[in-house]
């Protein structure tokens, strides 16, 4: 190996006792591939046993921890114990190349297909996502809102029970945790919302219930950790500033990791701040030393890894370019970082192992994907 890149190879200690091996993470992405039944599929699990065995970590793609939360087409199940030992599949695959898996637990809320979840769409309010035909959700009761926090706790001790070594809170994407965050999505004048402050509530309710759970049942070291989109595009909508105060209070939940979702790493604040730094530079400077950070977006080559890195995140996740390029790790670990694919060849999908639904998804997407004009 190049020894400028040993800093992506230092091991780290998380805060619950866990040792990763590295610090590059496989970013969580979902793979529409699923079985109908919800199971975990046979193309799934080879697609990350294929890409769990240079990096560290993997997070998984989401998985909905009650029926009306599931967001994708061929999305797996992790809303009831029969579906423990499809889990436990993805996991042991995941383990077994040497990297510790992560369940990334999730709900889908106003964003969900309506035929997924016979036409029932829920949020915090009854307010659609911008733009045309999209549903208008139905507001939860306070009852259902207790129930879904629930859930989230059900779903870790499944994760516990199929031995995953974490779960990730996703708090990203415009999902319903972030829902319940955003001024747009939660007009509600209970406890659950009305101001800045109660718009807190539902986050920290699921963090803590899953913190509770893990507390209750975990019997070796188990991670949490929680992922948030900086900045909504919508007026009103969360701006860089609501981010600084939620990370702020998240860095003194004993949470393992905090991981951003951005598409560009060196992405700037489109408002909220006047600071011309990068988001990531923001987000390290507020939490400091009290929890470490994932870093993520638009990594492709070795050396924007190692620029990555030296901003002082403490990892960095690669999504697109782990499919893109399987063997990433290992490349920059044998020094031969400059045969690193960054563009997907449409040629070559056995052998990148990608199941056939996330495929077709990648060459039909214009601009999503390099390589795919
Ligand atoms: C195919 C695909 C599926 C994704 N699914 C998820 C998901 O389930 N959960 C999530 O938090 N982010 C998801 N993302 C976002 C990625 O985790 C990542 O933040 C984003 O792709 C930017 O990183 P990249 O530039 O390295 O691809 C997905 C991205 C892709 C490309």
């Amino acid at each position: 190996m190049n020894s400028k890149y040993a800093p992506l190879f230092e091991p780290y200690d998380f805060r619950s006792g866990v040792q990763v091996k590295n610090r590059v993470v496989m970013a969580p992405m979902t793979n529409f591939s699923s079985n109908q039944d919800g199971t975990v599929s046979d193309a799934e699990v080879q697609y990350y046993a294929r890409r769990s065995g240079g990096v560290g970590m993997v997070i998984t793609a989401c998985t909905y921890v009650t029926p009306n939360g599931k967001g994708f087409h061929g999305e797996f199940a992790g809303d009831r114990d029969e579906m423990i030992p499809s889990l436990k599949k993805l996991a042991d695959a995941i383990k077994e190349q040497g990297a510790i898996a992560i369940l990334q637990i999730f709900h889908g809320g106003r964003q969900v297909p309506p035929e997924l979840v016979n036409g029932d769409v829920v949020s915090a309010s009854a307010v659609p996502s911008e733009g045309d035909g999209k549903p208008v959700p139905r507001e939860l009761s306070h009852e259902e809102v207790e129930s879904i926090i629930r859930d989230f706790g059900e779903t870790t001790r499944r994760a516990i029970e199929a031995g995953y070594d974490g779960v990730e809170i996703h708090g990203a994407n415009g999902y319903l945790i972030q829902q319940f965050f955003s001024p747009h999505s939660n007009r509600r004048e209970d406890e659950w919302g009305g101001s800045f402050d109660k718009r807190f509530a539902f986050p920290f309710a699921v963090v803590d219930e899953v913190k509770k759970v893990v507390a209750e049942h975990a019997k070796s070291s188990f991670m949490v950790g929680y992922r948030f989109s900086p900045e909504e595009a919508e007026t009103p909508g969360i701006t860089m500033a609501d981010t600084l105060e939620l990370i702020d209070k998240l860095a003194d939940k004993d949470l393992d990791y905090l991981h951003v979702s951005l598409q560009d790493f060196w992405s700037v604040a489109r408002r909220g701040v006047d600071d011309s730094r990068p988001r990531i530079a923001l987000i390290q400077e507020k939490v400091g030393d009290r929890v470490p950070v994932i870093g993520v977006g638009s990594i492709h080559t070795a050396d924007d890894a190692l620029k990555a890195i030296e901003t002082g995140v403490q990892l960095i996740a690669l999504g697109r370019e782990i499919i893109i390029d399987p063997d990433w790790v290992q490349k920059v670990k044998e020094g031969k970082e400059s045969e690193i694919v960054t563009k997907i060849d449409k040629s070559k999908q056995k052998e990148l192992v990608v199941p056939d639904p996330l495929w077709n998804a990648i060459i039909h997407t214009p601009g999503w994907f390099p390589g795919i004009d």
